[in-house]
């Protein structure tokens, strides 16, 4: 059959013609709509995964099924299929065979690089470098969109408060306010300012709402915050990212107070929808509608599509709920056709964005697919980023850097040739295998004249070790020849780097950890080591927190080097050798231990903090209760000294705003980069506040001797917060505001708002 929309009538179906230049999109898309069946609506809200690429339990296998739905425009949406010939040939299917031709949309996790890869989002979000970040989701973007594919499942804004939880490594950790910055910078990115052109993608705001404060770090655990939580902590990114026109959101696998985030109406539709007026869609997350049924919330998929569409939820991905039960329900008299049709009318708009009814092939086009992925280009950016989201723990004496001539290097651990870890879960079309080690990068920096010796040392994991099995990874032990050989390359080497931590599939979905340790071979290599060298830097590669705490106190320089990607060893070897002075900062506190997860800066004091004299405090008796390292810290080669705190008034209205300086000086021998950080503590509130929050950043460079004078603006915008009154406001009182290089910092001053 042949349609006429729009004045257009070839094969391309839906295709707009000229005369519809001055239609707005939303007019295209009641058009469009206006043609649809029941059946046909329902079907772009139905998303399937692709064959190869499974990102969640089996759901339906029937693959012969599938394709005759696809074919009948029964689908909108594909996740997980790439490569334009892929992409094209499930196009075809749709373009060739159904009655109105809708494009089908292509999702994919794209969520540190597409092929070229980038560090994990946590350890990029280490460089609280916005721009950097934005560029590094633009290449992303460009690469992905050259293979087919229209739109990420990223950024994850979920703030990440326990180390245990696997999936910390997808987000920009711990801190609302930074966490909503680098998710701005992520969605800028990815989408720029047109989704029409063909290097763009569609973003994707996740997982909404509360994921990461899952109980006990345990993955798809639940979430049990109250609404002042929520609103402060949880919500500020997802606001943030659908003031900066994110294209789509998906839900949540957790309960928030009781309440699975899939079938929650209260953030979707009353908040997001309504409140923010926030005009992308909402995917679900893999299964999660279906999921609303062992969740104790629907007695089965029938009941769990009518929550989940009342709710907000307007696309399923792999849940095989709506394409059965939308249409009873409508029958039933149970959901409302116009529910339906407000879910399909936001996902067409996307479709209408991204001009995949101009021209459903847009994204095909093999050479330029062979020309933008994994260019060579790609990957010097790949290394810049990498070398600016490593952060310097430790660098007693100076080890560090290294001069280029040293006579001899021992290259030991069981990440130091590993050309795989460093790819990090969650890698896309990222090749196994093809990081450039530690070992490479050091070996094609260093003079050809330094000795350089490699020892594994031990085993990572247990040979047994299985994927999504119960690990005994901790359990790993060493081999005595192994652990011999790599003592003896310590014992006559200058210094040793010592490569140690994860590997790339201990952290991400489904790889919660009790605890956050070093294997036990890995800590008696450590030791063993150090016993016969002192001289040792630890190069940490890892996509959490790790208790570090034995190295920390012994061994004299640490460099957090997460898994960063396809350049790991020459960004490492570029700080290694001080080609580049290091200016990452922690997006996360490091704890002592596992026992004090979950762990972080911004929490609130108590009526009986643990600075208090008394041994009636709140805090644990047998640990630490403070950070090893905390949120916002990171050393240079260089040194900042940070002076003359100032505020240009003490006393404000209201609505009247403060001006902060500081002047930052770089009194060592290094041109170096610092982030200069401001938090705040709002002494007291309607309702108890965090003890410091941050509230603002700057990353600058000082040469060697140079001063510069930051400033700060210090408004409403930064003082307000969620109240007792269920409002954002700021409350007359007296804060104190603090400035420097980390969270732990005690230079401060003070002011007073009154009404
Ligand atoms: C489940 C994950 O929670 C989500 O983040 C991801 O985007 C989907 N699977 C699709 O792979």
């Amino acid at each position: 059959m042949l349609l006429t929309v729009f004045g257009c009538s070839n094969n391309q179906g839906l295709t707009q013609n000229k005369n519809d230049v001055n239609k707005t999109i939303d007019q295209r898309v009641d058009s469009v709509l206006a043609l649809m069946t029941i059946k046909e609506k329902i079907g772009q809200m139905v998303q399937y995964s692709g064959r190869n690429i499974k990102t969640g339990p089996d759901s339906n296998t029937n693959e012969k099924e599938k394709i005759e739905k696809i074919k009948n425009g029964m689908v909108g949406s594909m996740l997980s299929v790439v490569s334009v010939k892929n992409t094209s040939e499930f196009q075809h299917l749709v373009m060739d065979n159904s009655r109105l031709k809708i494009p089908l949309l292509f999702g994919y996790d794209v969520i540190h690089g597409y092929k070229t890869i980038f560090p994990i989002p946590l350890g990029e979000s280490a460089s609280w470098d916005l721009e950097l970040i934005k560029k590094s989701a633009s290449i992303a973007a460009k690469e992905t969109a050259a293979s087919g594919v229209h739109w990420t499942f990223a950024p994850m804004i979920d703030v990440s408060r326990d180390a245990r939880w696997g999936r910390i490594m997808e987000g920009a950790g711990e801190d609302p306010y930074l966490v909503s910055q680098i998710g701005v910078a992520r969605v800028q990115g990815f989408q720029g300012n047109d989704l029409s052109l063909d290097n763009t993608i569609a973003a994707c705001a996740k997982h909404f709402a509360g994921y990461g404060l899952a109980e006990g770090g345990r993955d798809y655990n639940s979430v049990n915050i109250g609404e002042y939580e929520l609103n402060n902590d949880v919500l500020p990114p997802f606001k943030a990212v659908a003031n900066a026109g994110v294209a789509t959101f998906m839900n949540a696998f957790n309960t928030l107070d009781g309440i699975p985030a899939t079938g929650h109406k209260g953030i979707q539709r009353d908040l997001l929808k309504d409140k923010w007026n926030w005009g992308g869609f909402i995917v679900s997350d893999w299964g999660s509608i279906g999921e609303l049924v062992p969740h104790g919330f629907a007695k089965d998929k029938y009941q769990a599509s009518e929550i989940a569409i009342k709710a907000g939820s307007d696309m399923d991905m792999e849940s095989y709920a709506y394409e059965d039960n939308l249409e009873p329900l409508v029958n039933d008299g149970k959901i409302n056709i116009a529910l339906i049709d407000d879910a399909v009318k936001r996902i067409l708009k996307l479709k209408f964005q991204l001009g995949l009814f101009d021209d459903p092939y847009k994204y095909c086009d093999e050479k330029r697919e062979e020309k933008d992925v994994y260019s060579i280009e790609n990957q010097n950016f790949a290394r810049e980023v990498a070398k600016k989201s490593i952060v310097l723990l430790k660098n007693e004496n100076q080890l560090l850097p290294l001069k280029k001539d040293i006579k001899s290097i021992a290259i030991i651990g069981p990440l130091a040739n590993d050309k795989n870890a460093p790819i990090g879960n969650w890698r896309a079309q990222g090749v196994a295998n093809s990081a450039v080690s530690l070992l490479e990068g050091i070996k094609s920096t260093a003079s050809p004249n330094t000795k350089i010796v490699y020892e594994k040392g031990c085993d990572l994991i247990p040979n047994n070790y299985k994927e999504n099995k119960i690990t005994t990874s901790k359990q790993a032990t060493t081999d005595d020849a192994n652990l011999q050989r790599a003592i003896n390359a310590a014992k006559n080497a200058e210094v040793v780097l010592l490569a140690i931590g994860e590997n790339a599939f201990q952290t991400g979905e489904a790889k919660s950890q009790a605890e956050i340790g070093f294997t036990k071979a890995q800590l008696e290599l450590l030791k063993a080591i150090y016993k016969v060298n002192n001289n040792i830097i630890i190069i940490l590669m890892n996509g959490r927190p790790m208790d570090i705490t034995w190295a920390s106190q012994n061994v004299p320089t640490i460099l957090e080097c997460w898994h960063l990607g396809s350049q790991a060893g020459n960004a490492i070897a570029d700080v290694v050798f001080g080609d580049y002075n290091p200016s990452g900062k922690l997006p996360v506190s490091f704890p002592y231990n596992s026992n004090q997860e979950p762990f972080y800066y911004n929490h609130q004091n108590t009526g009986r903090p643990n600075n208090s004299h008394s041994r009636f405090y709140s805090g644990y008796t047998d640990k630490p209760n403070e950070a090893l390292y905390p949120f916002g810290y990171g050393l240079s080669y260089t040194i900042f000294e940070y002076k003359n705190l100032r505020l240009d008034k003490t006393d404000i209205k209201k609505d009247d705003s403060i001006k902060l300086s500081i002047d930052v000086s770089n009194t060592g021998n290094m041109d170096g980069e610092e982030v200069v950080q401001l938090y705040i503590h709002d002494l007291v509130g309607s309702l108890t506040r965090p003890v410091k929050e941050l509230k603002g950043f700057e990353k600058i460079m000082l040469k060697a001797g140079e001063t510069k004078t930051i400033n700060f603006n210090i408004d409403d915008k930064l003082l307000q917060f969620y109240t007792v009154n269920k409002k954002w406001e700021v409350e007359p009182g007296d804060f104190e505001v603090y400035v420097g290089g980390n969270s732990s910092t005690t230079l401060k001053t003070a002011f007073t708002i009154t009404n």
